[in-house]
């Protein structure tokens, strides 16, 4: 559904994007993951043909972005970073408008602004002016306009960016819904969106990809981050000595909660030291109140990937 190859793009004097190749398969929903500045807007603008790259070509349902732009388009939602809306234009007359510019039959506009309203929650509000709704409202507004002439792609640049955790959830359900029938390229810096949402990550750094998996494969491969929890009382100073010496554990750190001791273990990538531990909590008798792994979450890859250095 995109194909990007070799795709750079400099800015005065500064490479934005550096040689990404990439492809998004029908259906699925891709996050796009990268801190501020790595180039995940940049890299949107060029697939929505709204400037063209310095270098490198890419394709959306098999048409050339610039020499068959007006094609790719017709394939295309996007919804930019900043939604660009009219803020003394009503919500139904802003999509009616939307709709005819982007070329929907006037006569199927009614019913297919009325389907996004829907679709997106804007029911309520559809004789409101723009400029009087709320960031989520209008965050839906600029939903609805991508949508509005039935793309199958679907390209979102921070579609959750300043909304509150309730309105958060209420869009993140909205997409996963919209990824049963569209194919989605989602930037965000959000992780647990991404663990939550995508079916394929691409982690992208400094202009670079870092990293293009599964979000289960990204863990999987996580060479430091899971480790395990032992809460117990040892009466006693050598329980992380003691606890160091089981194999596979890396390090071992100490806090306290009361009387109770609270060892933090980081354990080498792939071995489950959970039951030698039980096994010397047990000798030992150490009074135990909780055993437990700490998996991996997307966001310690994403550490590893854009900071190795402080991981
Ligand atoms: N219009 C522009 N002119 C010059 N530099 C830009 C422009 N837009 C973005 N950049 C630079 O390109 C890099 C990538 O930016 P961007 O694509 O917006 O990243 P992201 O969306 O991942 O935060 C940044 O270093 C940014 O400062
Ligand atoms: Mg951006």
């Amino acid at each position: 559904m995109i194909k990007v190859e070799n795709l750079t793009k400099r800015y005065a004097g500064q490479t934005a994007i550096d040689d990404l190749t990439f492809e998004v398969g029908k259906g699925e929903i891709m996050g796009f993951l990268g801190p501020n500045g790595a180039g995940k807007s940049t890299t949107m603008r060029i697939l929505s043909s709204f400037m063209p790259p310095t270098s490198g070509r890419a394709s959306v349902a098999g048409f050339d972005i610039f020499e068959k732009s007006l094609e790719a388009r017709a394939h295309l939602g996007y919804m930019p970073e900043n939604v660009p809306l009219y803020n003394d234009m009503r919500v139904t007359e802003y999509l009616d408008y939307r709709a005819a510019l982007k070329g929907v039959a006037h006569r199927r506009i009614k019913e297919r602004v009325g389907d996004v309203k829907e679709l997106c929650g804007l029911k309520d509000v559809e004789k409101k002016l723009i400029g009087a709704l709320s960031k989520g409202y209008r965050q839906r507004v600029g939903l609805a306009d991508a949508l509005v002439n039935e793309p199958d792609l679907l390209i979102l640049d921070e579609p959750t960016s300043g909304l509150d955790p309730n309105q958060i959830r209420q869009v993140r359900d909205l997409i996963k819904n919209l990824g049963r029938q569209h194919t989605i390229l989602l930037s965000t810096h959000i992780l647990p969106e991404v663990e939550m949402t995508c079916s394929r990550v691409i982690i992208i750094n400094k202009g670079r990809i870092e990293a293009c998996d599964t979000p289960e494969n990204l863990l999987h491969q996580m060479r430091s981050a899971s480790g395990v929890v032992l809460e117990a009382k040892t009466g006693s100073d050598d329980g992380v000595e003691e606890l160091k010496k089981v194999a596979g554990v890396k390090d071992v750190s100490l806090t306290s909660e009361g009387d109770w001791q609270i060892f933090s273990l980081r354990v080498e990538a792939g071995a489950d030291v959970r039951s030698e531990v039980f096994q010397l909590a047990s000798d030992r008798k150490w009074v135990v109140r909780e055993l437990s792994q700490r998996k991996a979450t997307l966001e310690d890859v994403f550490v590893e990937i854009t900071h190795p250095d402080d991981a």
